[in-house]
């Protein structure tokens, strides 16, 4: 599991280039995986306006904006200061609130949102299950909780293209234009090391989500994963 001490240090050393890097190492699509996000959500709840999301692992906010641009009242939280001194100019003129706070122990109530949701940031956590499970304490009964990550493709042949582009290139690229060659090695060897997408719908389960599922997107290179609140349920599941 990563160390958190050396994800913060990372992070505040990407911070400035991170946007860049993502639009030019995805080739854009990552924005449209935040985008389909939102939209996912927004299916689960029958719209966003004025219902109360939370952006866990926000970064420099892009998850966070899609959700404010759909009508949705927003808190975002993430424990790099950096990574959230780029996130707000980019919302000047929105109305998000964005907080530095630890997804292990986020800083909010009981049962205080109908959306959580984290995009690329539950497999930076010391302790993923326990991140599922606070996400699952702040969230109303019903409320819906959404995790973007990584995944490795199901198909051999996509999954040798993606794991020479991901280990290969992908590194030598995000050295360059980061300066940081440690980070951009770090992305391939967690994602390498993060489990299916079946592996991580059953985590979300046993932690007290009900009617756990995801989805494939772009041939598996990523994986959206929707669990819900149960209606009445404590928050508290057996993972924690
Ligand atoms: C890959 S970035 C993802 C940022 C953003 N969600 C996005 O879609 O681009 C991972 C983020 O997780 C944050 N992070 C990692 N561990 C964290 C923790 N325990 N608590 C809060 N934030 C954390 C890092 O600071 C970083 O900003």
């Amino acid at each position: 599991m990563p160390n958190p001490v050396e994800v913060q240090s990372m992070f505040g050393r990407i911070a400035r280039r991170y946007d860049l890097l993502n639009r030019v190492l995805s080739g854009g699509i990552d924005q449209r995986w935040r985008r389909r996000t939102v939209r996912t959500a927004a299916r689960e709840l029958g719209g966003l306006r004025d219902r109360d999301v939370l952006d866990v692992c926000c970064g420099t906010g892009d998850l966070a904006l899609g959700f404010r641009a759909e009508g949705a009242r927003v808190a975002a939280v993430d424990f790099t200061h950096n990574m959230l001194r780029h996130a707000l100019p980019k919302s000047s003129g929105t109305q998000l609130v964005y907080a530095r706070g630890d997804a292990l122990r986020l800083p909010l109530a009981d049962a205080s949102v109908d959306v959580a949701a984290v995009a690329f940031g539950l497999r930076n956590l010391g302790d993923r299950r326990v991140g599922l499970a606070e996400m699952l304490r702040v969230l109303r009964p019903g409320g819906v909780a959404l995790v973007l990550e990584f995944s490795l493709p199901p198909n051999r042949l996509v999954r040798a293209f993606y794991g020479f582009y991901f280990t290969r290139i992908l590194p030598h690229l995000g050295a360059l234009l980061s300066g940081d060659a440690p980070a951009y090695r770090y992305l391939p060897n967690t994602v390498l090391e993060w489990p299916s997408p079946e592996e991580l719908r059953r985590e979300f389960e046993a932690v007290g989500f009900e009617a756990a599922r995801y989805e494939l997107l772009s041939l598996g290179i990523a994986a959206l994963h929707v669990g819900r609140r149960p209606a009445g349920g404590s928050g508290k599941g057996p993972g924690r």
